[in-house]
């Protein structure tokens, strides 16, 4: 790929960049920011690290677009996190307005690009770029499930004491919250969690992963997580570029499956070069189902805050 993306240069935008430079998934990664000189300077300090890590992408930082024409894939960060005494559809406003300037720009300068969207709420903001875009679903997907089964199997392999590595997971749904473990596939190395773990500890594993940020937010004091979310979009972002075929767990927008139509939700794709390349469908049980409509019903209550 010639030349990937990353909108907005803060904690998730920057590292996104720093991933992808050093796997080289393209030939230059582009930082934007309206922030003066900071994408520029993230950007440099970036390149300036090639030397020694021993990659050749490079990294620039712009305040504009025009420099992003051309980009295969775009990694949207940009937007406000909620500060004290900011209400939920104060910030959904502003993320609105923010994303709706920004994929205004990707429609005209690239309008063949994907779009990875990282920016919270999550699924509403996926919303917000396919509609102003006009892009069709293939090339419109949301960054969150990867980093909920991130978590859920990091703090498996921490209780059991294995390789991250051999522990598979499957969340589907909204994003925190309101995501849908489906326990029934989680395995380790082939063997069913069920097997290696009580049902207690389990639920309790479960229960960490859905308040994962917030666990992070409370440490940092401000600010909030920002290794894993990126490592999360940039391996969506590598299933494009390598074209891998990838099954994995991203927010697309539903037309039919599960049960659900028009609107972006946590379900297990097949990503390629052609971004969504298929929805698979997995069995669930009562209650998964049941899980899945609420959280769907949450997203939507978020998507009606939404003025275009
Ligand atoms: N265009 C480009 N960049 C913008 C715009 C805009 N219109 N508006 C804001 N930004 C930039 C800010 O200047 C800032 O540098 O977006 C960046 C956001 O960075 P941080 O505040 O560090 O936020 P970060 O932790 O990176 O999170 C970004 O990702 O995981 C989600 O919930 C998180 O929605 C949040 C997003």
């Amino acid at each position: 790929m010639d030349k990937i993306t990353v909108v907005g240069a803060g904690h998730v935008g920057a590292t996104a960049a720093q991933r992808i430079a050093e796997r080289e998934l393209a030939r230059e990664v582009v930082l934007v920011d309206i922030l003066e000189g900071v994408p520029q300077g993230k950007a440099l300090d970036q390149w300036e690290s090639a030397p020694v890590e021993g990659f050749d992408t490079m990294v620039t930082g712009a305040q504009g677009y025009e420099e992003t024409a051309g980009s295969g894939v775009y990694v949207i960060t940009a937007g406000l996190a909620r500060k004290p005494g900011m209400s939920r559809d104060d910030l959904v406003q502003k993320n609105t307005a923010i994303i709706s300037s920004v994929a205004e720009q990707i429609a005209r300068y690239s309008p063949d690009s994907i779009i990875v969207m990282v920016t919270n709420p999550l699924d509403v903001m996926a919303y917000v770029a396919k509609a102003v875009t006009g892009f069709p679903r293939e090339r419109v997907l949301g960054m969150a499930g990867i980093l909920d089964t991130a978590r859920f199997r990091s703090f498996i392999a921490m209780e059991l004491g294995v390789s991250v590595e051999d522990i598979q997971a499957l969340v589907l749904g909204g994003h925190g919250d309101s995501m849908v473990p489906i326990v029934s596939t989680v395995s380790v190395g082939g063997i069913p969690l069920t097997q290696l773990m009580s049902e207690d500890r389990i639920e309790a594993l479960v229960n960490r992963t859905r308040k994962g940020g917030g666990e992070i937010v409370k440490l940092l004091g401000t600010g909030s997580a920002y290794y894993a979310p990126s490592s999360g979009a940039v391996q969506m972002v590598e299933a494009i570029a390598r074209d891998k075929k990838r099954v994995l767990p991203c927010a697309a927008w539903l037309e039919g499956e599960y049960g659900l139509d028009g609107l972006f939700l946590g379900v297990p794709c097949k990503i390629g070069a052609g971004g969504l390349e298929a929805v698979l469908e997995v069995e669930l049980s009562g209650g998964e189902t049941e899980a899945l409509g609420a959280s769907a019903e949450a997203v939507r209550g978020t998507m009606e805050l939404v003025q275009l």
